[in-house]
């Protein structure tokens, strides 16, 4: 039988380095979940996150859908009008020699290389396409000799009627835009977009 002074019946003297607790009293301080409700705390707001995060997501493609669905009906109601053409002078064709060629700018800023490889007096005579080279941009020229439209920056090289037969625009299989011409009472017109042509009344 065990007494208040039996040794074995006290607690242990406690150290420096020793818990506060009395080490026989461990074993019971661990049996109890000290952080359950913290843990509990956590799990719920990890769980009110995700469902702020997907209510979030699929608002956000909710509107998606409706912005391109928007985008769409709005094209349908309001299609975008094609660019005015009109016809413009460009020569008299008796001045306009068999070989020659012209640079015209168009009301819109374009530039379009004219030529005349033909002398049937007719507006078949005539070649009219963008001196813009689809490539990097260059200024296209026309080369007589050659029967062919050339792009000096990289020699890129077009046949007359605009598809790329030379360098980097043949590679991609590009091409020059073409221009429709006409000739009426010897005056050699084209067809282009008049944006850029000042409104009945501006100056
Ligand atoms: S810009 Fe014309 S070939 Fe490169």
């Amino acid at each position: 039988m065990m007494t208040p002074d039996d040794p074995e019946s006290q607690p242990p003297p406690m150290g420096d380095n020793e818990p506060s607790s009395p080490s026989w009293l461990i074993g019971e301080v661990a049996a109890t979940p000290a952080h359950a409700p913290d843990a509990a705390v956590e799990k719920i707001d990890r769980r009110d996150f995700l469902a702020r995060a997907t209510s979030v997501a699929m608002g956000a493609s909710l509107v998606a859908v409706y912005g391109a669905f928007a985008a769409m009906a709005g094209r349908f109601l309001y299609p975008a009008r094609p660019a005015l053409k009109g016809w413009l002078y460009v020569a008299d064709v008796a001045g306009f020699k068999r070989g020659a060629s012209l640079s015209y700018t168009a009301p819109d800023g374009a530039t379009v290389a004219i030529a005349r490889p033909g002398e049937a007096g007719k507006v078949e005579d005539f070649i009219a396409l963008s001196s813009t080279c689809p490539h990097l941009g260059c200024k296209v020229h026309w080369e007589g000799q050659n029967q062919r439209f050339f792009c000096p920056c990289h020699n890129g090289a077009f046949d007359p009627s605009g598809r790329a037969i030379a360098g980097p625009p043949q590679e991609a299989g590009q091409s020059l835009g073409k221009y429709p011409l006409r000739i009426d009472g010897g005056l050699l017109y084209i067809e282009v977009p008049l944006e850029g042509l000042p409104g009945p009344g501006e100056a």
